[in-house]
């Protein structure tokens, strides 16, 4: 069988070597719901619309539109083209700027006068959904003043398949529950600042080895011409990986962008089952598709296999061509792209602008991503242009320091606390110890996109608060722990050591002994693919602490029986030794806070702020515990990943293998202590579920477009920019050529609905609620605490993972007081996938709750009636 992605405009058809699994195609693509018989689900941004309303002022807007500023708004400029990250092209004569695309999940990227904000991994450590929304909404809010219309965040793809994964900590965690918590809450967030939020990276994106094929994987010394293959099956695809995503589009995201890596053998940007079916029809997504840069590998295939929007444009970094543009242009001339296709794209487009409300909070990009002068060439990519203001400097961090240092603090898991090391109460004398202690002297941003690669003995000698690649944010300072610390240290009239060097075993040794409290700090970094960092090409080559680090917490502890340890790592390492190690009394992961780190851990050391954090992964003892990892080389091209664990990662592998880790998933301290009880199940009754039935109306056109090539050329006014990008014509329009189009992808008459969709995020009915569980907590310790009680399900059969995370809250309780704790359990959450029906089905297996305060310390529990 030949899969979809053999359709390719300008390129060699490429085969699917028999044997390979493939993806079903699927056409025609879905155009956006025009008659809106479905509730929306999605809340309302701040400043916008539902989608019924967006859409409506969309069409008007591109009804006036011609061909080629239809085109224009598909198309980015090409790289370094335009202020932002991305930019598309423009609509002068109505005065449409067109659109910014601006990294990143963390912070505006690329500038000054920003905030760098904690990472994904952090903000899901607090399990608060309002720490989760109000970062969204500042990060939003900077994005805002800076004149970006689409931040690229949040992150759900990679979830987390494996720890070695480099870019996990942009998003939250491998569990989907909690990753898609996080994804709705961040995106509502960031669109009530009035923002389109981008969730990515639509999917499989796991791992940065051979996530590109061609020239960008050279870079890397690898050779595939074919980016790898992550091979998804049904159920796993959707218990696990789209899961996250579900939620994002039920948010109302306005956008979704596609991946680098193929899935089942096809491009994930023009992959037609993936793009057309699985997030166009059954999630019923009405925003736009926008490719990973350079992600797109065709014109004509990736246009009909759903998507939207190119990026950056050109076919390469600044290579001048397009596989749209012009060439988008000629296809819907010539017949190959149906005019609904591209009117589709566009109202997408323009319906996501109009329900973020950017209509009515836009301002002018006011920097640029290209330099920080406040001079420079208007196209930073063409040599001849002249120079001109670029950046305005506008600050846009009001006030989000405070948020900033609360979500740091909240972050925090404390692992491990014995012989009441913590928190610390005015203590005789400290030493502080570890490279990841300190600053960096050149300042927090002396490596680009916090890639280090020439550094003194090849790690990053400093403080770790974000990890490196487009995930990115400058920093504008950076409390270090070290400055935090001492001033502490100051106040309380404490002895203070530190040690920078994790390598010079004298001084540290000196420094540890006899002070009071020794505090070690380690990091583990990882990133984006594109820069390796002593070896690791994005994804970590091991699971240990950097530079020396290990040994550094063993020789503390040789010599002060009261050493504190603390992580500023990417994800998990191993562990078990501090654990063991008697006078390691204490252990915390902060991950990575972003810019106010020092006063963050400060707050939890000196318990400013009682611990509320729980581990959003696992602590194995042993990298082989996972029993998946990054697959670093490889002799087949393209590169074969079968995702044969299912949807067995991080915490349900290590139960269904018996697997007693170090700390469990969900795993965390407090100051305080709760106890559980009175668990309560109430049974709701529900409408039926009905699988969605019927067919869509005909596809719309908006508007007349002149296809004449002479209405299409290059204006002969117009002095072209050097590689910029642009919608005219060049040269004749290809015609004649009998072009192998999939079947069924230019059929623009009404089309039968998938079962399992019906409104954004799927069937309504599968948030129906079914079960109220209510538990008391009490607080049972002398101080107020905030508890994050979380609820799991087995569903029961024999191949369902043990449990599965479906809720989590987080309370605060007084000393001595009780709390209720209230999870609603949708029709969702208690059922599975079935490939058969194509729907989620309650299964016939008992189903067990269990409530507690981590995946493994559950007391209470019961069969659902
Ligand atoms: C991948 O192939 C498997 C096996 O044929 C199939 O079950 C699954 O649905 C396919 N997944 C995707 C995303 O195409
Ligand atoms: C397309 O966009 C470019 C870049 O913004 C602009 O220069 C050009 O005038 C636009 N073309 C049309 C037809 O609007
Ligand atoms: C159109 O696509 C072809 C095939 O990829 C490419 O060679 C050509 O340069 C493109 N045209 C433009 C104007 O970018
Ligand atoms: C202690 O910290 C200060 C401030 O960061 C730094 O300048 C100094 O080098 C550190 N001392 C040692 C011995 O590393
Ligand atoms: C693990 O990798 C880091 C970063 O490359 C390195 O500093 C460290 O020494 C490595 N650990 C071991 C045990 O080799
Ligand atoms: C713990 O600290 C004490 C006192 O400094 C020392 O004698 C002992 O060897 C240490 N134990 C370990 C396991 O390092
Ligand atoms: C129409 O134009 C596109 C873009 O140049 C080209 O890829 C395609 O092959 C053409 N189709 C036909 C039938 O000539």
């Amino acid at each position: 069988m030949l899969s979809n992605s053999i359709i390719a405009v300008g390129v060699l058809l490429t085969g699917v070597a028999s044997g390979q699994v493939t993806s079903p195609p699927k056409y025609p693509s879905p155009w956006i719901n025009a008659d809106f018989n479905w509730e929306d689900p999605s809340p309302v941004p701040t400043n916008g619309r539902t989608w019924a309303q967006a859409y409506d002022k969309a069409v008007q807007f591109v009804s006036q539109l011609t061909l080629l500023e239809k085109v224009n708004l598909t198309t980015g400029v090409g790289w370094e083209g335009g202020k932002c990250v991305g930019n598309t092209g423009s609509i002068p004569r109505l005065g449409f700027p067109g659109l910014c695309n601006q990294d990143s999940p963390l912070g505006v990227r690329d500038t000054d006068e920003n905030s760098a904000f904690p990472a994904g991994v952090n903000v899901a450590a607090t399990w608060s959904r309002n720490l989760m929304y109000a970062r969204g909404a500042a990060m939003g809010a900077e994005h805002r003043g800076k004149g970006v219309d689409t931040q690229l965040g949040p992150v759900a793809g990679p979830i987390g398949r494996t720890p070695e994964g480099g870019r996990n900590w942009e998003g939250f965690s491998p569990d989907p529950v909690l990753t898609g918590v996080g994804m709705a809450q961040t995106v509502q967030g960031i669109q009530d600042s009035g923002v389109i939020a981008c969730a990515k990276h639509f999917i499989g994106n796991e791992q940065e080895h051979y996530r590109q094929g061609g020239a960008s994987q050279k870079t890397n010394g690898q050779n595939n011409k074919q980016a790898e293959s992550s091979n998804i099956d049904d159920v796993t695809l959707h218990e696990l990986y789209l899961w996250p995503f579900a939620d994002a589009v039920r948010a109302g995201v306005g956008s979704i962008m596609c991946s680098y890596n193929q899935v089942n053998n096809s491009y994930a940007c023009q992959n037609s089952y993936m793009l057309n079916y699985i997030l166009k029809e059954e999630l019923n997504f009405q925003g736009f598709v926008m490719s990973d840069w350079w992600a797109q590998q065709s014109g004509v295939a990736s246009a009909l296999a759903g998507l939207d929007m190119t990026m950056a444009g050109d076919q390469g970094l600044a290579s001048g061509n397009t596989y749209w543009g012009s060439n988008l242009t000629a296809a819907v001339i010539n017949g190959t792209i149906p005019q609904w296709r591209l009117d589709d794209m566009v109202v997408r487009i323009m319906t996501s602008y109009y329900k973020i409300g950017r209509d009515v909070t836009k301002v002018p990009v006011n920097f640029d991503s290209w330099s920080l002068e406040t001079t420079g060439p208007q196209y930073a990519q063409d040599p001849n242009n002249r120079l001109t203001t670029i950046n305005q400097h506008v600050n846009v961090q009001a006030n989000h320091k405070k948020l900033i240092r609360q979500i740091g603090a909240a972050s925090t898991v404390l692992l491990k606390n014995t012989k009441k090391a913590l928190p610390l109460k005015k203590p005789k004398s400290i030493a502080v110890i570890g490279n990841d202690a300190h600053d960096n002297p050149a300042g927090p941003n002396a490596c680009s996109d916090r890639g280090c690669s020439n550094v003194k003995n090849g790690y990053p000698i400093w403080t770790l608060a974000m990890g490196w690649g487009s995930g990115t944010a400058n920093f504008p300072y950076l409390i270090s722990p070290v400055t935090a610390l001492a001033a502490q240290a100051q106040k309380d009239r404490t002895g203070f050591r530190n040690v920078s060097d994790n390598f010079d075993t004298k001084a540290i040794i000196k420094a540890a002994s006899g002070a009071d409290a020794a505090i070690v700090f380690v990091n583990a970094d990882s990133g984006e693919g594109y820069i390796t960092v002593d070896g690791n090409q994005g994804d970590r080559n091991n699971l240990t602490a950097w530079g020396n680090g290990d040994a550094v917490v063993s020789l503390v502890a040789q010599h002060n029986p009261n050493t504190i340890v603390v992580m500023h790592t990417v994800g998990p390492i191993i562990v078990e030794a501090y654990k063991n190690n008697p006078n390691v009394t204490a252990i915390l992961w902060a991950g990575l806070p972003g810019q106010e780190s020092g006063n963050s851990i400060t707050d939890v050391l000196y318990g400013k702020v009682n611990p509320q954090a729980k581990s959003v992964f696992t602590w194995g003892k042993d990298r082989s515990d996972w029993g998946t990892d990054v697959v670093y080389t490889t002799a087949e091209d393209p590169l074969q990943i079968p995702y044969t664990e299912g949807t067995f990662i991080d915490y349900r592998h290590f139960d269904a293998a018996g697997i007693e880790p170090s700390y469990e998933f969900g795993f965390g301290l407090s100051y305080t202590t709760f106890t559980y009880s009175d668990l309560r199940v109430v049974k709701h009754k529900v409408r039926k579920y009905t699988p969605n039935k019927g067919k869509t109306s005909s596809a719309p056109t908006h508007g007349t477009i002149n296809k004449n090539p002479a209405a299409n050329e290059f204006p002969k006014n117009i002095d072209p920019i050097h590689l910029y990008v642009y919608p005219y014509l060049e040269g004749p329009v290809p015609e004649g050529q009998p072009e192998d189009v999939p079947a069924g992808s230019q059929d623009g008459s009404p089309q039968k609905v998938a079962p399992a969709g019906g409104a954004p995020g799927g069937n309504p009915g599968l948030y129906d609620v079914l079960y109220t569980v209510t538990a008391q907590i009490e607080n049972t310790g002398k101080v107020t605490g905030t508890e994050i009680p979380q609820l799991y399900v087995s569903l029961g059969g024999p191949s369902d993972p043990v449990r599965v995370l479906r809720g989590f809250d987080d309370i605060e309780i007084l000393p001595g007081r009780s709390a209720t704790v209230t999870f609603q359990l949708t029709r969702r959450d208690l059922s599975n996938w079935d490939p058969s029906s194509q729907n989620w089905v309650i299964s016939d297996y008992a189903k067990t709750v269990y409530v507690g305060s981590s995946s493994r310390t559950l007391p209470l529990s019961q069969v659902l009636p």
